[in-house]
């Protein structure tokens, strides 16, 4: 299977080819450098000016890398204290369940920052377009994050027709064969008296066998993939450094050239896997062109890895931590589906989200102008004490734990939300059937992304 692209060959003399590199190499620099100051370097400035004036947001949004769920906590109440919408300088910010879900499911809201320029005539909607890469990234267009009806509706419908709630059940039997065979491996590790690092060993194991499984991912490639996912999160974040944001481009890039290379091996050799479905689907009717289906097919596979490592590895904190809770589970196992909710509501791997008004609207009776960017807190949402008794209280037994908007709502709720529970309920239950006695060590870590949320050490006994 090829890894590299052959580069397009070039033309004329050697000398003549030198200066064309040279020229490549410089502009290609140049539009990563506009790519990162669009991105990162001007709402870093923006956000932190703002911040000097007393607006809470760069907390948040800039907060310190490795900062917990928990460590906000204290600020999201004292964002609702001041009204279901925050005005900041550079951003509204809502942490009201109801205005959110207003928001994410209103059709005056569209995700992307230049979004609001429809035309294309802005001035950074022209140094957008000019730097755009054509590498795969989550949050650019042709993305399903990133794009918004008619052709978001195209592109979702289409992998809902390969990825249905029929063949996520069908994985069922076989996620459980995965967990317990990782657990038979942590186990032999245990009987040598060993401390084992349950992130690396198993939470990020589990969902990136299951994903490479289902999209036809060879096996042997996921601690790599698992090294690169790790630096594409910071793709999510805003506000990065210059060699921050180059290496998590890097890191893009070589996820890029491998995916057009497995794209175009299922393509001439097509097997019994998602994937290859989605390939076949291309010369359907509807015809994703090369690019689309490379921006669909990097986004599941990527989503389907870097966000529910951190379900399962923020449920085992959770539940080491309240050993009441578990208690509870091993009276009424039929209660760890909820619990796998209770654990999204209240530590969940998406901090927040964003929209931008494409009209003039109104939000929580508040005027909104065209170009507004709203961040919707998913992470205070579930907090709301408005839909959620004693909110910062961890319940399995939780009636309406599943009223979270930790998948989002509206047309971008999670597509993956049906196999992340799963993976997340059978992946929880069965380490903790396992090892009952499990301590974890008091030197957990946790990752520097702002964004997604989660454990990147979590050190354990396990007998
Ligand atoms: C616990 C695990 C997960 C969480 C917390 C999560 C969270 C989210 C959130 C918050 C969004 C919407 C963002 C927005 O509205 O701007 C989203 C979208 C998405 N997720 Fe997940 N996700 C998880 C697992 C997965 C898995 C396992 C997959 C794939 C198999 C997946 C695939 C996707 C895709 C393709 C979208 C884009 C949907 C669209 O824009 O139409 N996710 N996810």
């Amino acid at each position: 299977m090829p890894l590299k692209i052959t580069p397009p060959a070039g033309a004329g003399s050697i000398a003549g080819r030198t200066v064309g590199r040279t020229l490549g190499t410089v502009e290609r620099t140049a539009k990563q450098g506009v790519r990162w100051a669009l991105g990162h370097g001007l709402p870093r400035t923006a956000i932190v000016r703002s911040a000097r004036k007393g607006d809470l947001q760069g907390d948040l949004i800039l907060s310190g890398p490795g900062s917990h769920t928990f460590d906000l906590v204290d600020l999201f109440e004292e964002f609702r204290a001041r009204g279901p919408l925050y005005q900041g300088g550079f951003s509204h910010l809502a942490v009201d369940h109801e205005v959110i879900k207003e928001v994410l499911t209103s059709n005056d809201f569209i995700t992307g920052f230049f979004a609001p320029d429809e035309s294309g005539t802005g001035l950074l909607a022209r140094a957008a377009s000019w730097s755009a890469s054509d590498v795969f990234a989550p949050l650019q267009p042709p993305s399903l994050l990133a794009t918004e009806p008619p052709e978001h509706t195209r592109y979702r419908k289409l992998v809902t027709r390969v990825f249905t709630v029929r063949a996520v059940e069908k994985l069922r039997a076989r996620t459980e064969e995965i967990a317990r065979e990782l657990l038979d491996d942590l186990e032999k590790e245990a009987a040598s008296g060993a401390d084992v690092d349950l992130v690396t060993r198993y939470c990020g194991l589990l969902p990136i066998t299951v994903i490479s499984e289902v999209l036809g991912v060879p096996v042997d490639l996921r601690e790599r993939m698992l090294e690169l996912g790790k630096g594409a999160a910071l793709s999510l974040d805003i506000g990065l450094g210059w060699r921050t944001f180059r290496d998590m481009e890097a890191s893009l890039e070589e996820f890029d050239t491998w995916l057009r290379g497995h794209l175009e091996y299922l393509a001439e050799h097509p097997g019994d896997d998602l994937l290859s479905q989605l390939v076949a689907l291309r010369d359907d009717g509807d015809r994703l062109s090369e690019r689309e289906l490379r921006a669909i097919a990097g986004l599941v596979f990527a989503a389907g890895f870097e966000t529910t490592v951190n379900l399962i590895g923020n449920g085992i904190a959770l539940l080491h931590d309240n050993p009441a809770q578990l208690e509870v589970l091993k009276a009424q196992p039929d209660l760890w589906s909820n619990a796998s909710d209770e654990i999204l509501r209240l530590d969940p791997p998406v901090l927040l989200t964003g929209r931008v008004a494409r009209r003039d609207s109104t939000i929580a009776g508040q005027a909104i102008p065209r170009g507004t960017i709203i961040n919707t807190v998913l992470a205070a949402a579930n907090r709301d004490p408005a839909v959620f008794t004693d909110p910062h209280t961890f319940d399995v037994t939780r009636e309406n734990a599943r009223d979270h908007l930790s998948f989002s709502s509206g047309r971008h709720f999670c597509l993956g939300a049906a196999l992340a529970r799963m993976e997340g309920e059978i992946g929880l239950r069965l380490l903790f059937e396992r090892f009952p006695d499990l301590k974890l060590r008091d030197d957990r870590e946790r990752h520097p992304t702002r964004i997604l949320r989660g454990y990147s050490h979590l050190p354990a006994r396990l007998s």
